[in-house]
């Protein structure tokens, strides 16, 4: 009997051995899919009617440093170009319903593509980008096929954003200079173009 009680530290240090293993490898699994972010789900409640919002649309460069919330990120790239019907269909409209668009997230946690059907974000580089784009905290990255349509597609898209941030009180311009600042860093798809750049934030 005493001999038994004696191996007790033993089997409980093996026990704790045993099992903490899975949980350290569950752990260095999470830690990899960080590199996936599910946004919240967009608050399509909220927001100021849409006579009021057309009417605070407004370029502002001025950005405060603070990082955007994952709810605002999460409404404005819905906003953007999120699913918003059960078929799969976008906020912003496309010819022939190609969603053809891409859209990617610039922030100090590197750069993240947008994937409307998921409503996820999953980062493509791991690169600080906040300086490169002059400050805001937030540079959404538009890329589209080149051609008129992937220009119309873009301009939906950053329009819906624009009123997205006139509805939150966020401080916005699209800028068509800069566009080139990670034209070697990305992996566009096959016939894309980075057409134009949209920064965001809370205004200074
Ligand atoms: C296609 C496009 C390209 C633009 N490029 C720039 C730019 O490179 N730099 C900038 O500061 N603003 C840029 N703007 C913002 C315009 O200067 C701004 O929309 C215009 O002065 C009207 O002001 P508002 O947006 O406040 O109505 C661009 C706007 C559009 C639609």
């Amino acid at each position: 009997m005493k001999k038994v009680s004696a191996l007790l530290p033993a089997v409980a240090v093996a026990a704790l051995l045993l099992f903490s293993f899975p949980f350290a490898g569950a752990a260095s699994a999470a830690a990899a899919d960080d590199a996936v972010i599910t946004l919240p789900p967009p608050d399509k409640s909220g927001g100021v009617p849409l006579m009021k919002a057309l009417s605070e649309r407004r370029s502002n460069r001025n950005f405060s440093e603070q990082a955007l919330s994952r709810q605002d990120l999460s409404n404005l790239l819905w906003a953007a170009f999120g699913v918003n019907r059960q078929d799969g269909r976008r906020t912003a409209p496309t010819a022939n319903n190609s969603q053809k668009v891409a859209v990617y997230a610039a922030m100090g946690t590197g750069v993240w593509q947008y994937d409307g059907a998921a409503h996820t974000l999953t980062k493509v580089l791991s690169r600080d980008t906040v300086k490169e784009f002059g400050g805001a905290p937030l540079t959404l990255v538009h890329a589209a096929p080149e051609g008129l349509h992937g220009a119309m597609h873009l301009g939906s898209v950053y329009q819906n954003v624009g009123l997205y941030c006139a509805s939150a009180g966020l401080a916005n311009v699209v800028k068509a200079t800069g566009v080139d600042v990670l034209k070697n860093d990305l992996k566009l798809p096959e016939g894309y173009k980075i057409l134009i750049i949209q920064s965001v934030g809370k205004p200074k």
